[in-house]
């Protein structure tokens, strides 16, 4: 990681490779928060950090930033050891989302969203500028958002702004803990799926804490399953976690959710907008009519895709994405 790649400003570079190896976290009274955790977070990709209340997610998240210190272990990012690092200086190339945002309540939010610029020195115009363009890119509005008080934004509106001012200086790499559990469920779906486009925009590398199984299967490249202690069970692509589970622990965990169960059993027409007459499938995976959204699901994240194509024998019949998965009302399960 040199001066370029972490200031973001190489050509090529937008996101780092994330290596955690061994690292772990006992405080003072004993507790061992974490145990001996190891990941590898590929540059670009989105790892989820999915597991129980107090198993010590948000423990190894601000381990990356350094927000807590590692009693052992080696971070690196992109190779270079951050541990040798000055920690504020290190998280001024780290994004950090936090649940409640944390926004500062007496600026407004252009104002918000360029702190870390602020910090490293950028003139006034490129800062309001670079806002304003993240403004844009979070899907609100410039002329009408960039002078309000996070008071005068609803939840989603502000968690949004969070976003914004964790991209402001363009990170190599985004810590996200429990981004969107604070909004209601409806307004949730809409950020995750605005998230995804985002993501595949800046592709950064991030790591995402959540307890929502569902989110992790949407929203993951990769998924890590994690039991107390930092024990990490297993990590995996969502659909090979889904699928093949390699203990009774993680199957627990992932078939405990209502929601992933109910896709297996929900067939795929009210997700499915038809086909129209000549459609060919191209490149893209396909699932036999006769599936369910689950395989419909399976089948699109085996090969990152955005969409499958429904076939009847050699007949193409429909089209499924993603977000019209999520979008099936749950009274079209078979249950
Ligand atoms: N300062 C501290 N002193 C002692 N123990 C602590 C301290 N901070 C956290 N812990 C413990 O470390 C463990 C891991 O906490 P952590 O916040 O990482 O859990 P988590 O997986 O993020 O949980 P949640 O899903 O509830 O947010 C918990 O058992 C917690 O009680
Ligand atoms: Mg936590």
């Amino acid at each position: 990681m040199d001066a370029t790649a972490i200031n973001g400003a190489g050509p090529a570079r937008s996101a780092a490779s994330i290596t955690l190896e061994d690292i772990g976290k006992t405080y003072p009274d004993g507790t061992v928060a974490v145990g001996d955790f190891s990941l590898e977070v590929r540059a670009g990709e989105l790892t989820v950090l999915i597991g129980p209340s107090g198993c010590g997610k948000s423990t190894i998240l601000r381990m990356i930033n350094r927000l807590i210190e590692p009693t052992h272990g080696r971070i690196l990012i992109d190779g270079e050891d951050i541990l040798q690092r000055n920690p504020v200086e290190l998280r001024r190339h780290i994004g950090y989302v936090i649940q409640n945002v944390g926004l500062f309540p007496h600026q407004n939010i252009r104002t918000n969203i360029g702190t870390v610029p602020r910090l490293l020195g950028w003139p006034k115009a490129k800062i309001n500028s670079r806002a304003d363009e993240l403004l844009e890119l979070v899907g609100l509005d410039p002329a009408r958002y960039a002078k309000r008080y996070p008071h005068e934004l609803s939840g989603g509106q502000r968690q949004r702004v969070g976003v914004a001012r964790a991209l402001a200086a363009d990170p190599l790499v985004l810590l996200m803990d429990e981004p969107f559990s604070a909004v209601d469920p409806i307004a949730r779906g809409r950020l995750q799926e605005e998230f995804l486009r985002l993501q595949a925009a800046v592709r950064k590398t991030i790591v995402l804490v959540t307890h929502d199984i569902d989110e992790a299967v949407r929203l993951g490249d990769r998924i890590a399953v994690l039991a107390e202690g930092g024990r990490l069970l297993q990590y995996a692509p969502p659909a090979e976690l889904l699928s093949r589970p390699d203990s009774t622990a993680v199957s627990d965990f992932v078939g405990s959710d209502r929601g992933i169960r109910r896709l297996a059993v929900t067939p795929l027409k009210p997700a499915m907008t038809p086909a129209g007459a000549g459609t060919t499938t191209g490149d893209r995976p396909t699932v036999g009519a006769g599936g369910t959204l689950y395989d419909a699901l399976a089948a699109m994240l085996a090969v990152d895709a955005a969409e499958v194509v429904v076939v009847d024998g050699e007949q193409a019949v429909g089209v499924i994405t993603r977000t019209s998965i999520f979008e099936v009302p749950e009274a079209e399960a078979k249950v």
